[in-house]
């Protein structure tokens, strides 16, 4: 048996830094408004010449050093994201060039802020079936050049990053169970139109500008909840695993009464819980895998842990993966 194993992570995170202080002074809100509803303090955002694929090369450089590979041994390199820099080439393209990889296959795909559980279940399919040895999962989002500056329920929330895992063929136990689903009948709870004219969608944003990012955020409030208590409670269910068996949960970093209400949901207390999002905010994607790399870097996981990694996103989409470091 073949084992798909997490063997080197990387993140990138941008210089310039948007505080709750920026955002009173752009609309109506407030840092007491902001800190109570949300938990973000700052989010770090990308150069105005900075996009997708500038950061995503950065954290995929450092997931393959980390990894202790040459980019020439990597078999497949999938991107996610919701922002990318053109329709076509694929951002996995452009980095695939940046690190020569050579004998790597390329795509992008999207499952909006469920992309790095997908990319890992995508990975963990190729690997378990002997296709390839390594495969780089990169993820990175520029939300902050498709936010909507106006609407004050959306603008504080996103940051940007990128944060890539290589996952390897491995003897050892790595990445023991997935769950990734969806719900389209929510697909309009979050959106970002690309060619498709909607005046009912254009006109419900503050900006009226169609590929600005408008959601409704008590909805997927609710749907994130659940679809993440429910999608952890699944992968430990399908090991024979509890909460007890976990060192650690690296949820979605999209609202502190999000996480919160989840992890009451699963049962477990904050120390079990790794946050960053006071620092970062919403980083689509990306959240997931840089707050792994970060949790690895800070000495939060140690070899045999098992973690659980867990997001929701647009689609609306969700996913959870258990794995052992
Ligand atoms: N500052 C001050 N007031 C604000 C505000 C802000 N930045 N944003 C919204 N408000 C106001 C609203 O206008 C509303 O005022 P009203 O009662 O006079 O109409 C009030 O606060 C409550 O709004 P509501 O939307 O019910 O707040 P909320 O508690 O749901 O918090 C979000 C709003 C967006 C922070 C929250 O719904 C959320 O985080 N949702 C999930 C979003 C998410 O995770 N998306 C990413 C998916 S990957």
């Amino acid at each position: 048996m073949i084992n798909a194993k997490i063997t080197g992570v990387g993140r990138y995170i941008p210089e310039k830094v948007y505080d709750n202080a920026y955002f009173e002074s752009i609309v109506d809100t407030n840092d007491e408004w902001i800190t109570r509803r949300t938990g973000i303090k700052e989010r770090h955002v990308s150069a105005p010449d900075e996009f997708t694929t500038d950061m995503a090369i950065k954290a995929a450089k450092k997931a393959v050093e980390n990894a202790g590979i040459t980019a020439e041994e990597l078999d497949l390199i999938i991107l996610g994201s919701v922002t990318p820099d053109y329709f076509t080439p694929a951002g996995a393209c452009v980095v695939q060039a940046a690190l020569g990889a050579v004998n790597a296959a390329a795509f992008d795909y999207n499952a909006a802020c469920s992309g790095f559980i997908t990319g890992l279940t995508i990975a963990k399919q190729f690997i378990e079936n002997g296709m390839y040895k390594h495969v780089l999962v990169v993820c990175a989002d520029v939300l902050t050049k498709a936010t909507d500056y106006a609407d004050r329920s959306t603008c504080i929330l996103f940051g940007d990053a990128a944060g890539a895992a290589v996952v390897s063929a491995s003897e050892e136990t790595g990445i023991i169970a997935v769950d990734i689903g969806a719900d389209g009948t929510g697909a309009t709870a979050i959106t970002q139109l690309a060619y498709r004219e909607d005046a009912e969608e254009t006109e419900k944003r503050v900006s009226h500008n169609k590929s600005s990012i408008w959601m409704a955020g008590q909805t997927v409030m609710k749907f994130a909840v659940k679809a993440m208590a429910d999608a952890s409670g699944r992968v430990l269910e399908k090991a024979g695993l509890t909460y007890d068996d976990v060192a650690l949960v690296i949820p979605h970093q999209a609202n502190y009464r999000i996480v919160d209400a989840a992890i009451k949901r699963m049962g477990i207390t904050e120390d079990k819980v790794f946050l960053n999002l006071e620092k970062y905010g919403n980083t689509s994607a990306s959240c997931i895998p840089s707050s792994l790399a970060q949790a690895v870097e800070e000495g939060r996981i140690k070899k045999g842990d098992k973690l659980i990694l867990v997001g929701f996103g647009g689609g609306l989409t969700w996913g959870a993966a258990l794995l052992e470091w």
